[in-house]
């Protein structure tokens, strides 16, 4: 149990949910989730609890949404990418090309080949 949180109850069935979703992502059968309830009722707990299930070498990202964000293109797509690819404020572009670079095609051989061609 992390420090400073209460002991965690109950959810069996969105844990389980969330875990069955897990599951199907695994074996490459991407899926959505969709999370709603009242403010308090347990959302980011669940969320913190799943996350925590989750195997270590599992690769975890996160993208935020903000209440006047509707404007902004991919906005939750672009904190994923940006936190995938370490991409930090004022950095120059050919550092960045090649970092992303290196983490596509460190992804699969397959991709480095395609663009090997
Ligand atoms: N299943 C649970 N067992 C124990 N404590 C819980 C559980 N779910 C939530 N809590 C506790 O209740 C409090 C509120 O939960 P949480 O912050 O997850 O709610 P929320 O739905 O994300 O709220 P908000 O809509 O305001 O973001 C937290 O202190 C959390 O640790
Ligand atoms: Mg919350």
């Amino acid at each position: 149990m992390a420090r400073g949180l209460t002991r965690f109850v109950g959810r069996e069935n969105s844990m389980a949910a969330l875990m069955e979703a897990y599951e199907k992502a695994k074996i490459g059968t991407g899926q959505v989730v969709g999370m709603v309830g009242e403010a308090g009722v347990g959302k980011s707990r669940l969320l913190f609890e799943f996350k925590h299930r989750l195997p270590q070498e599992f690769g975890y990202l996160e993208g935020h949404c903000i209440h006047y964000g509707g404007a902004m293109p991919y906005l939750p797509i672009l904190d994923l990418l940006r936190s995938y690819f370490e991409i930090r404020e004022g950095e120059r572009e050919m550092v960045l090309r090649k970092r992303m670079k290196e983490r596509i095609f460190g992804l699969d051989s397959i991709i480095a080949d395609l663009f090997l061609i």
